[in-house]
């Protein structure tokens, strides 16, 4: 636990940044980009034509876009086998954003069960980032859990404090995951695929979560919360939080985003890019601190079952687009690509090409 420096959740922090939580200044480009440009916000209850041509055209311009989908909404969702008609309720989001937070609230006795430095564990609790790096430590705790589909009893290891916490984040759980396979279905119908493209193994694998808690810091210019990173699943929905946190690579430049109320945030995973032999792209993020007050955000991981084998699909292959990516099976995938390099990162905008040469 005494390594967790952050999970110990106090209004007052340190009134310095430790030395190890400091970068240098090549390794964090402010976000220059933040004036001029803002993620696209599609609203999914609009025309569905238009709303699938708004995530195409989001998705190969951004990578990322907003979405709204409150229980108003009328696009049709399959969840435990039944199809209704709604979105993520505003009710379910603020929940689990409470929940969330009160769970980082907790005191260290109530947490420490979690904590585990072992990778593989799939609920556990953690501090800094998963990816090797030289040495320097980001600025956030984070519980990760994964629910299989169907659920069965694999909720039998997440935490059970504050009261409700299981139900609430499975909750929201089951009708994000709705909302991702519902935006993969609108990518399919946009591309000329089926519908049902990206239903299957692809996308069956557990929903893992990333709770990320970002304390306040006492020098947000001088250190990161996430490294610059893609994210290696199939697609990612993030609540992005009470406050600005999330930085998107666009251009050579860095975008703020700020969260809008009861928005989702979506980005394709390397996965999306693989299969789409580079059509949808999976761009780099980055998550900053702020010395104020605490954020949590989280990021919904939709994932691929473990042995399932990727690579382009024939429908993205021609003679004049041949295969540029690798087929890997998912469970390689991560174990070989769980590095980022850290520099004047926006020149090195992750690259898989380059990175599975070094398989
Ligand atoms: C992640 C991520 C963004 C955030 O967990 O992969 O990009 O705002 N999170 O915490
Ligand atoms: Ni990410």
């Amino acid at each position: 636990m005494e390594n967790m420096l952050h999970l110990r959740y106090t209004p007052s922090q340190p009134a310095a940044l430790p030395d190890h939580y400091v970068f240098s200044s090549d390794q964090l480009p402010a976000a220059t980009a933040a004036d001029r440009v803002t993620l696209p916000l599609i609203d999914m209850s609009g025309d569905r034509d238009e709303v699938r041509r708004a995530i195409l055209d989001a998705g190969k311009e951004f990578g990322f876009f907003m979405v709204v989908t409150l229980s108003s909404h009328k696009f049709r969702l399959t969840y435990q086998e039944h199809v209704v008609n709604h979105g993520v309720p505003e009710q379910v989001m603020k929940d689990m954003e409470d929940v969330c937070e009160e769970f980082f609230r907790l005191p260290a006795e109530d947490k420490a069960h979690l904590y585990s430095e072992e990778r593989h564990k799939p609920n556990r609790i953690f501090s800094g980032a998963t990816y090797d790096t030289g040495g320097e430590k980001y600025w956030r705790d984070c519980l990760r859990l994964a629910l299989p589909y169907p659920v069965g009893d694999g909720t039998k290891d997440w935490p059970d404090k504050p009261e409700g916490i299981r139900e609430k984040i499975q909750n929201f759980t089951l009708l994000t995951r709705s909302v991702g396979l519902e935006l993969l279905r609108m990518l399919s119908e946009g591309m000329g695929l089926r519908p049902d493209y990206f239903e299957g193994e692809i996308s069956s694998g557990d929903v893992v979560l990333n709770i990320n808690h970002y304390p306040p810091c006492p020098n947000p210019s001088k250190t990161l919360g996430l490294p610059p990173h893609c994210d290696r699943n199939l697609i990612t929905l993030l609540l992005p939080g009470k406050v600005y946190g999330l930085d998107v690579a666009y251009n050579g430049e860095w975008i703020k985003v700020d969260p809008v109320p009861n928005t989702l945030v979506v980005n394709f995973g390397q996965q999306l890019e693989v299969v789409t032999n580079g059509l949808l792209k999976s761009i780099e993020h980055r998550t900053v601190t702020n010395a104020a007050v605490a954020r949590t955000a989280v990021a919904t991981f939709l994932m691929p079952k473990p042995d399932c084998v990727i690579g382009p699909a024939e429908e993205f292959i021609s003679k004049e687009n041949p295969p540029c990516y690798r087929t890997v099976m998912f469970r390689d995938f991560m174990r070989i690509y769980n590095v980022v390099k850290l520099g004047s990162s926006l020149n090195l905008t992750t690259n898989l090409k380059t990175v599975q040469k070094d398989v």
